[in-house]
């Protein structure tokens, strides 16, 4: 389970980066003609999202963070507690959610729309999914939730 956890933390940034990437290209690029180099990058993009929402599924139901929770809690306790309520409910809300918005955008942009609505349409759903996976991730800074920067690595 430990390389699972060091994955999926690790390709948080990745999914970050792609994000920004995507969300640069549709802000530089409003004017011009939506090409096969902007449909590769929001593919990518998808990729790592659903693989992590994949291995997500796996800690969840097979860790010790997550549903194990529900067992010893009932909803009111979990929903009571900062650090439970965040690992039972929302972080894996607010994560399928921005991976939903991801897989709406890309089937948005290959749609038979006018290349200037495909790129609004992708800057506005891909900057919404960035603003819910920035909220949902366990940030060092974050009381309670704590999680590494970079797992594995320090
Ligand atoms: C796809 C977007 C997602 C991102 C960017 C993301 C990001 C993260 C990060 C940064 C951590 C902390 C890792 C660490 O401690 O080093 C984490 C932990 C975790 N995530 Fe996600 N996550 C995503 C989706 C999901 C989903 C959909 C689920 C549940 C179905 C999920 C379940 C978990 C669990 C259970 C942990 C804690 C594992 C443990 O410490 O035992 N994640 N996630």
């Amino acid at each position: 389970m430990e390389w699972i956890l060091g994955l999926h933390s690790l390709l948080r940034w990745l999914i970050l980066i792609f994000l920004i990437i995507n969300i640069f290209r549709s802000m530089v690029e409003a004017d011009a003609s939506y090409t096969p180099a902007d449909i590769k990058w929001n593919l990518r993009l998808l990729i790592v999202a659903h693989t992590n929402l994949l291995l997500g599924f796996v800690q969840y139901f097979f860790g010790s963070k997550g549903f194990a929770y529900f067992k010893d809690n009932s909803f009111g306790d979990i929903m009571k507690n900062a650090a439970l309520r965040f690992w039972a409910v929302e972080h894996i809300t607010g994560m399928i959610i921005a991976v939903a918005i991801i897989t709406i955008s890309r089937g948005v942009t290959k749609k038979d729309l006018p290349d200037l609505v495909k790129h609004k349409r992708q800057l506005l759903l891909y900057s919404l999914a960035l603003l819910i996976i920035i909220a949902s991730i366990p940030w060092p800074f974050r009381t309670g939730l704590g999680s590494p920067w970079f797992r594995g690595l320090y």
